[in-house]
């Protein structure tokens, strides 16, 4: 463990995945139940706003229905154990990671447990279902909240923070991501442009960009993961 003293990590629904929530691109993802442009894009919550937020709605109840798994412990223990620095970026708008542990965690497509008010930008926590109903509690407007996710043609959050810590970091660890969507999929190869880290994809089957990562290993996450941060923290 010593060896590195710059983690950073970055998660995909699939370390989420046996916890009990779906993935996207899996045979039974999301993906595959509903057309994203129907619940993903800004376009289609402007068009169908009811529609969208039934879908948000849905996930916002089942990711409270279900508990982190040994995958999101193992990564709130390295966090805990490095010496060095440490930052896990999450694609998931799920709360496992907080609810596991990790402290040092951001989340580059939102939160579904936040919403936000697209006239004031205010942002709040919220557990319930969210509708047009609802008054923004901050500037009393009615429909203007949303949930506070990223959707396709959207900026992620805090890309210069994760820059940075890309640029910056001795290890570069991937986990439960189909490397389908940019710019987290481009994260390894930002990585690799520094030229002195160490890359690794923990995943069940190889990404779109395991080619990319010096080394791969794979299994459900709940058995590499650990396995992997047991292996860090020996060594
Ligand atoms: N253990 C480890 N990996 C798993 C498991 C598991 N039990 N189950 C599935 N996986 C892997 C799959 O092999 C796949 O590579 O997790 C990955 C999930 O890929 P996606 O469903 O594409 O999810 P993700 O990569 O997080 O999607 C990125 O796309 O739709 C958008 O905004 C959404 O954040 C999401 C982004």
């Amino acid at each position: 463990m010593a060896r590195y003293r710059h983690v950073v990590v970055l998660t995909g629904a699939g370390i989420s995945a046996e916890s009990g929530l779906a993935t996207f691109r899996d045979r039974d993802g999301l993906w595959s139940k509903v057309d994203l442009e129907e619940v993903g894009t800004p376009d289609a919550f402007r068009r169908n706003p009811d529609f969208v937020h039934d879908f948000h709605n849905g996930l916002r109840r089942k990711v409270q229905e279900v508990e982190p798994n040994a995958a999101h412990r193992a990564l709130a223990a390295l966090e805990q154990r490095i010496a060095g620095e440490f930052l896990l970026v999450t694609q998931n708008v799920d709360d496992l990671h907080e609810r596991a542990g990790s402290r040092n965690l951001l989340h580059m497509h939102g939160e579904l447990l936040k919403r936000r008010c697209q006239a004031c930008g205010q942002v709040d926590a919220w557990r319930d279902d969210l509708g047009t109903g609802h008054v923004c509690a901050a500037c009393g407007r009615q429909g203007s909240l949303r949930p506070h996710v990223v959707w396709f043609h959207e900026m992620p959050f805090e890309m210069e923070r994760i820059a940075r810590a890309l640029a910056g970091c001795d290890l570069f660890v991937s986990i439960g991501t189909s490397g389908n969507v940019y710019p987290a999929a481009g994260f390894v190869a930002d990585v690799r442009r520094g030229g002195r880290a160490h890359t690794v994809e923990l995943n069940l089957e190889p990404s779109e960009g395991a080619s990319l990562f010096a080394e791969r290993r794979h299994g459900p996450a709940t058995a590499i993961v650990p396995a992997y941060v047991a292996e860090l923290l020996a060594g």
